[in-house]
């Protein structure tokens, strides 16, 4: 097994093959996803809230972010192993982005960075790419801008859509290796993937998009709450409260350790 590269993501676009993303910010699981044959694997900033217990991603930070992702890279060994770069650390400058970026690799083991915005972004993508760092873009809802959009909406309805586009474009345009389209109408984002030569990665978008990422608690059933966009594979929030109860109830009977789990 070798690791996926970008170079096999452009061949998959090129090829007209669709491919899954999942979010993993442990070692367990993020085992169990490369061994599942995910071939991206997105060290998010959602860890925010599934990981810290945020109510946004803005709290978090590179320093809560590395440990994170430096357990998914010694954990996996086919995944293409991608790292948010969370709120504040790259939209300053191109050299903050490098330097955040430079961590992640250096310190997390990352193989490439994502980041969220549209044309205000090219420099730090364009200094990025030119430094050797792949880039995932990320347009259409973005958490980190959650204030200035005012909550957690559809974005480029109407007259936006052509902004999204353009957007993408430039994304494209700077040397971002795929871009994600978060919460946009399906057939923008169809549209806007046929018209990009770098594969998208929809979440919320529909299914004309290269590729689909969901966070994984969402996706396994773990998350209390999801978005309509989420379908749900597992129902471990279930299965979990199950085995804690059934846990609880042995200790307190007195029936768990038995024999089989002592030792004579
Ligand atoms: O942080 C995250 O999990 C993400 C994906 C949902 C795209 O950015
Ligand atoms: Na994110």
């Amino acid at each position: 097994t070798r690791r996926v590269t970008v170079r096999d993501i452009a061949l998959a676009k090129e090829r007209g093959e669709r491919w899954p993303m999942l979010t993993a910010y442990d070692a367990l699981t993020a085992r169990i996803f490369d061994e599942a044959g995910i071939p991206v694997l997105l060290v998010g900033d959602s860890a925010a809230m599934v990981v810290y217990g945020y109510d946004s991603t803005l709290p978090v930070t590179v320093d809560d972010l590395l440990p994170l992702t430096a357990a998914v890279s010694r954990s996996t060994r086919r995944a293409l192993v991608v790292a948010d770069l969370p709120f504040g650390s790259y939209q300053g400058s191109p050299q903050q982005a490098l330097a955040s970026a430079a961590r992640f690799m250096k310190e997390g083991g990352a193989h490439a960075v994502k980041l969220e915005g549209g044309e205000r972004v090219v420099p730090q993508v364009e200094a990025l790419v030119a430094s050797g760092v792949p880039v995932m873009a990320h347009i259409g809802l973005t958490p980190q801008a959650v204030n200035t959009i005012g909550g957690y909406r559809v974005q480029g309805r109407g007259a936006d859509g052509e902004r999204l586009l353009a957007d993408a474009q430039a994304l494209e345009q700077a040397g971002a290796f795929a871009v994600v389209l978060e919460c946009v109408p399906a057939a923008l984002a169809r549209e806007i993937s046929g018209k990009l030569s770098i594969p998208t990665v929809g979440i919320g978008a529909g299914s004309g998009t290269d590729a689909q990422v969901l966070v994984w608690q969402d996706m396994a059933g773990l998350s209390p709450r999801v978005a309509k966009f989420v379908k749900t594979y597992a129902d471990l929030a279930s299965d979990l409260g199950d085995a804690a109860r059934g846990f609880a109830e042995e200790v307190v009977a007195g029936t768990f350790p038995d024999e089989a789990h002592s030792y004579a």
